[in-house]
């Protein structure tokens, strides 16, 4: 299996796929493995919001309600972040594009750029698994690793098993901002499917199933020769 760029070409690689997924868990199992970086746009809003930076400010109102943030705040921020020295051989996608502006703005961006035709790997997961996985969430305040309750809860309740950094849930992991976010992906992100599809782009990957079966069938799809 990759361990780093190896002096592979640079790449870009989409994670699409509903809310709860599993899209940032597999990002950060598999991206360093190849030498790419892991750019999620939820954690980059959230983070902005902590930090009540202008755009953080800009973001909370939707984040919050769990819809979109309009696609020219989220495309500068993008720009942005895939200019600085740690995109060089690449980059995972996680939360991003999600509506066809957002899609063909980067495709655009990526056809004058180094990193070529993108990779759009489809998480496929049951819709009933989702409300539990996301209710279930919890992410270290420290590294931001991710656990669940149900599924993969931490050795100590409450404390990463990483760095014993305290667990917090989500605020917009509520139910009911939950069924606004699963709405607003079939309405506006799901359609990315068939875009990607038709430009013969996509990988689906059976997300259901433990968690290091799932990075296993995504570590395949990565390795293919491109
Ligand atoms: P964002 O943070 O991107 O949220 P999301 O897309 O809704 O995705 P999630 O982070 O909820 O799920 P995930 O697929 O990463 O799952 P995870 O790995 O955590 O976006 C938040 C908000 O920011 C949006 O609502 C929007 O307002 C805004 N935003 C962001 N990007 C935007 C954009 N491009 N345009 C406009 N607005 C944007 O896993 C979930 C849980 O499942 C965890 O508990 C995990 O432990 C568990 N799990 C994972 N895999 C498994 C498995 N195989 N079996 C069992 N449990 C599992």
């Amino acid at each position: 299996m990759p361990d780093g760029s190896g002096g592979a070409p640079p790449r870009a690689v989409i994670f699409l796929g509903p809310p709860g997924a599993g899209k940032g868990t597999q990002a950060k199992a598999v991206a360093g493995r190849f030498g790419l970086a892991h750019i999620s746009t939820g954690d980059m809003f959230r983070d902005h919001m902590s930090r009540n930076t202008p755009l953080g400010e800009q973001a909370k109102k939707f984040v919050q309600s769990g819809g979109l943030v309009p696609d020219e705040v989220v495309l500068g921020m993008v720009g942005d972040r895939i200019s600085q020295p740690d995109c060089k051989n690449g980059f995972v996608l996680d939360g991003f594009p999600r509506t066809k502006p957002q899609a063909e703005a980067l495709a655009e961006t990526l056809r004058n750029r180094p990193w070529g035709k993108p990779l759009v790997i489809y998480f496929a997961v049951d819709s009933d698994q989702l409300l539990r996985r996301l209710t279930g969430r919890r992410t270290c305040k420290v590294g931001g690793e991710i656990y669940n309750v149900y599924d993969c809860p931490p050795k100590v309740p409450g404390r990463c098993d990483n760095d014993g950094g305290e667990l917090f849930q989500r605020p917009d992991d509520r139910e009911e901002v939950i069924r606004e976010r699963l709405s607003q992906y079939e309405a506006q992100t799901r359609p990315l499917v068939d875009y990607y599809q038709g430009a013969g782009s996509l990988a689906e990957v059976n997300a259901m199933g433990p968690q290091a079966e799932v990075t296993g069938r995504v570590l395949e799809v990565m390795a293919r020769p491109r």
